[in-house]
Parts: C-alpha cells; structure tokens; sequence
C-alpha cells in the first residue's frame, strides 16, 4: 500500500485537480437542495444520486458565487447584443463547469458564437467522455463536425471541438504564446481563428487562479489583453477567489487546504479587495471592481430570490456564514480597445438595495 499522499508526491497537481471535485460536488448540493437550477451538473458527477448534500453554509456561498458570476456574464451578453456583436467566453481551469450547457439551453443562447473552457489535460478528457456519454449534453454541442480529438494538440479524445464549443486541455502556467494561445488563435477552416480578437471576450476564472503564481497568472491576463488590443476589442475578465487570507480564519483556510497538499500561491499577494483590483489594472485593464460574496449577498441579490434562498435551509450561523463570505470575492476588470463604445464602462454588477 502506498502511505497517504503518495501519489501527491508523484504528481504535485493532482491535488490541485482533485478541487474540481469539490466543486462539482458542491454545485450538485446546493441543485439537488433547490438552491440553484442546473440539469447538467448531475452528467459530470458519478454516481450523483449517492453524493451527501453540503451543510447549508456551503450552499449558500454556492449560490452567491453562482449567482454574481451569472448576473456578470448574462449582462455581458446582453451588452454584445447592444453593441450590434456577439460575443465569446473563456472559461480557464473550468473543471465539471456547465454554464455552456445552461447558456445553450437559455433566451441568451444567440448572443454568443464560441464558448471555449480550458482545464489540464486529464480533467478534459474525463470531461470530454462524459459529455458524449450524455444525450442531452451532446445534443447541444452545435455544429454537426464534433470532434473528439483536438487536434490542435496532440493525443486523442483530451478534448472537443464543435463549431461553437471546445474544450482544450493546457496548463494555464506554460507561456500562453505556447499551448493555450497558438490553439484559441489558429485558423479554423473557412472560418476565422477559434478565438477572434475583434469580438467582445469573456474570459472567466473561477477559483483557478489562486492555485497559479501571481506571475503566471499576469502573463495570462496579459495575453489575452495584448490578443483583443490586436483588433480593437473588448475584453471582459471574471475572477473568483478567496482572498484576505492573512486573518485568523484566512489562515485556517490556507492550513486546512495545506493539509489536502494544496497550496495558494495566487491569493496570498492578494489581501484585500483594492489588491484585487490593482491586479487587473497593473496588468493593462482599464478598470476594475471586487465585491465580497458578503456584500454581494447583501446589496447585489433581488429581494425575491434572497427571501427564496433563506427558506431553503435552516441555518443557525449566520455570523459564521458571513465569516466565510467575507473570505472570497467577485471581481472583474475592462479592457476597452481604441475605438470600441465606452458604453462597456457600465458593464458590472449593479446594486438592488442601498
Ligand atoms: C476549484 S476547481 C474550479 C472548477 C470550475 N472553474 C468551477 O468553478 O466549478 C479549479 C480548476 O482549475 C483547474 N486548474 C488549476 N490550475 C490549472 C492550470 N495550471 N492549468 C489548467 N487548469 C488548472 C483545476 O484542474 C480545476 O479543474
């Protein structure tokens, strides 16, 4: 027998893969409680119906974080629409992530002509298998031409490619001009390149980021800054993390994952929700903004859908819940390439009560 840890030893990102399965397991919870609506998640998690729901408290921070990233990425869509363009999302270190299935299945589904998620290899095979094992999956792939192979890259089934969505396998630490970049920027047939730089971009990370170093993940930001500055585009980015890590509850956080072998360099640099901001405009955003998932919760949720969430479960710890919710953000940063309307500076969460 292998003492516990060992193949973490072998394989130092193994542990930082296997946090797709927390999330995926805690997106299931907070679908099957009645927390959020998502038909997909259960195709991604084996044996669904066995899996144990989360405490309340998780569900909650679920829903919030689910919740704020899709009212960012729903007003990105509309406002592509009202610029007379359609638009394109990146997810990077999406995992078991199935906001391309809940989009497609959506009134948004038009507004957009490429969704393209990115993971390590070994998370976008599995994920790659489990999409074509699922009807309903498949069946909303677009495009006839579903490939199983991206080709782009070598080795078989690590990935898929349709006319609308793909999913790539890369380490987000290589040089983006390497792997990930020569991929979303090579020319499909008649078409353009698989990620235009003159169409308004999504990019999204969504507790990724905080598993890279700061230097890594700057360099990324910068590519796909330097890509849309190449066509006067728009370029939108979505970062969800944990931050303010150097508290005493921050630090239980970083040892409690120190002891599953998982480390946080990128979210150490980041304590507070300024420091999160800078992030975007040190690396060429124009602008940016960060919210905790406590003040989201508070000031950014409609009332209807508060009042529903606070029915679901009973839940006794709201200091703890807001604790916790103090610990992670939503923040986004703007790109407006010369000559693209200004009228992208109003892109961001907006606020339902004072
Ligand atoms: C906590 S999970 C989040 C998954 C998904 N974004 C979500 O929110 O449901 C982190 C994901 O980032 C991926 N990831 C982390 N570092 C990465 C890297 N250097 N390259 C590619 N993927 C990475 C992991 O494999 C994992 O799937």
């Amino acid at each position: 027998m292998f003492p516990p840890g060992h193949s973490r030893t072998l394989d130092p990102d193994a542990s930082i893969r296997a946090t797709d399965n927390d999330a995926a397991l805690a997106r299931l919870s907070a679908v099957q409680k009645g927390y959020i609506e998502d038909p997909f998640v259960k195709h991604l998690v084996p044996r669904a119906h066995l899996q144990p729901a989360r405490p309340p408290l998780i569900n909650i921070g679920t829903f919030v974080r689910s919740h704020g990233i899709d009212l960012l990425v729903e007003e990105w869509l509309l406002m592509a629409k009202a610029s007379g363009k359609k638009a394109q999302i990146v997810s990077l270190g999406a995992g078991s992530d199935t906001r391309f299935w809940r989009l497609e299945t959506g009134t948004l589904k038009d507004e957009f002509v490429k969704y393209i998620e990115v993971d390590f290899t070994e998370i976008t095979t599995k994920k790659a298998m489990s999409i074509r094992k699922s009807k309903e999956m498949n069946a909303l792939l677009g495009g006839a031409q579903v490939s199983l192979n991206y080709c782009v890259l070598a080795g078989g089934g690590t990935g898929l490619r349709s006319s609308k969505y793909h999913l790539i396998p890369a380490d987000l630490r290589a040089p983006p001009s390497q792997a990930l970049g020569s991929t979303l920027t090579s020319i499909e047939a008649d078409e353009g390149p698989v990620l235009s730089p003159s169409l308004p971009t999504l990019i999204i990370f969504e507790c990724v980021l905080a598993y890279m170093s700061m230097e890594a993940s700057s360099t990324l930001l910068e590519w796909f800054i330097g890509y849309a500055s190449s066509d006067a585009g728009v370029l939108g980015c979505v970062i969800y993390e944990m931050f303010n890590l150097q508290d005493s509850f921050g630090k239980m956080m970083v040892n409690n994952l120190k002891a599953r072998s998982v480390t946080l360099p990128g979210a150490e640099p980041f304590p507070t929700l300024d420091s999160l901001v800078k992030r975007f405009t040190d690396v060429g955003f124009s602008a940016g903004r960060a919210l905790t998932l406590k003040e989201i919760k508070r000031t950014y949720v409609d009332q209807p859908e508060l009042e529903r969430i606070s029915k679901v479960e009973f839940l006794d710890e709201t200091e703890e819940l807001d604790l916790v919710l103090d610990h992670y953000a939503i923040s986004w940063g703007l790109y407006i390439g010369n000559g693209s309307a200004s009228t992208w500076g109003h892109w961001g969460l907006k606020q339902k009560r004072d």
